[in-house]
C-alpha cells in the first residue's frame, strides 16, 4: 500500500511516518491519511468513499459496551474488574474497548504504523472519559513486547488476522478497510501463540473464523462459538 497525507483543509497533520503530502486523490497512492474535525482518518478509495476514524464513541461501540458482559469475547476472557489483559493484536481497538468497558485494564499492542496512528488518535479523543484510564497503547510488535513484560497479565487475547472471505468481513466496511491496510503485512501469527502461552497468568484467548482450524493446530482447552467467529480458550 502506498500512503500519502491528503491536505484538503488547513489543519496541519503531524507526519511521524514522513509521508508525502498531496492535494487530491490520484492513482499514485492507494490510501490517504486525513486530519479534520473528526480526528485522524484513513481514506482507501478502492474500499470506501469516506475516511475511517477510530471512534470509541460510535453508536455501535456504545451499544456493544452496554451489553458487554453478554459478549462471547468477554465470557471467553472471563473478565473480572481490574483484570489485566494484553490485547496483543489490537487493530482498531474495538475488542479492547469492550474488555475495558467490563472493568479490565487493557494494554493494546499494535505494530502496523498506520493502524497504530489511527488507534492512538482514537484513544486521545477519548480523553476525559473514565474508560481512557482502562486503555493503554504500545505501538510495538507483540513478539517483542510479550517477551519483555515485567509481570504476567491475567489474559492475553489474540485476533491476529481475518480469514479470507469471512461473511462478516464482506459486510462491514471497517473490516474490509483493515483487511486492505493489512494486505501486505507479514503473515507470521503462528509465533504469537507460544509466546502468549508462556506469558499469561490464567488464559490465552484466540479469535478465529468459525470454521478455521485452531491457531498452530493447537487444540484449545475449550471454545465459545458464535455465528461467524469463535473464541479458542487455552488455560495455562
Ligand atoms: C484482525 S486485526 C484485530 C482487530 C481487533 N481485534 C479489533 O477489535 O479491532 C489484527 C491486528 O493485529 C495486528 N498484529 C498482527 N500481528 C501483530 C504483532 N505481532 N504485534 C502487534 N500487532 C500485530 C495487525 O497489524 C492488525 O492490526
Amino acid at each position: 500500500m502506498k500512503y500519502a497525507i491528503l491536505t484538503t483543509n488547513f489543519i496541519t497533520t503531524a507526519n511521524p511516518l514522513n509521508l508525502p503530502y498531496v492535494k487530491e486523490v490520484t492513482q499514485a497512492y492507494d490510501a490517504y491519511l486525513i486530519q479534520d474535525a473528526q480526528g485522524l482518518g484513513v481514506l482507501v478509495p478502492a474500499v470506501a468513499k469516506k475516511a475511517y476514524y477510530v471512534d470509541f464513541e460510535s453508536m455501535e461501540l456504545r451499544r456493544r459496551a452496554l451489553h458487554a458482559k453478554r459478549e462471547l469475547l468477554v465470557r471467553a476472557c472471563m473478565v473480572k474488574p481490574a483484570a489485566v489483559i494484553v490485547d496483543a493484536t489490537a487493530g482498531f481497538g474495538r475488542d479492547s474497548f469492550i474488555l475495558a468497558a467490563c472493568g479490565a485494564q487493557v494494554l493494546m499492542l499494535e505494530r502496523h504504523p498506520i493502524v497504530a496512528l489511527l488507534l492512538e488518535d482514537g484513544l486521545n479523543r477519548l480523553s476525559g472519559s473514565g474508560l481512557q484510564q482502562h486503555l493503554s497503547l504500545a505501538k510495538e510488535d507483540a513478539a517483542y513486547t510479550l517477551s519483555a513484560l515485567s509481570s504476567k497479565p491475567d489474559v492475553i487475547y489474540l485476533d491476529p488476522m481475518f480469514e479470507a472471505n469471512t461473511r462478516q468481513a464482506k459486510v462491514k466496511k471497517d473490516l474490509q478497510l483493515l483487511q486492505a491496510i493489512l494486505a501486505d503485512a507479514p503473515q507470521d501469527q503462528s509465533m504469537l501463540l507460544p509466546l502468549a502461552l508462556a506469558s499469561a497468568k490464567q488464559r490465552v484467548v484466540v479469535k478465529r473464523a468459525i470454521h478455521a482450524a485452531s491457531l498452530n493446530n493447537l487444540e484449545p482447552s475449550y471454545c465459545l462459538s458464535g455465528k461467524d467467529s469463535r473464541f479458542d480458550v487455552y488455560q495455562v
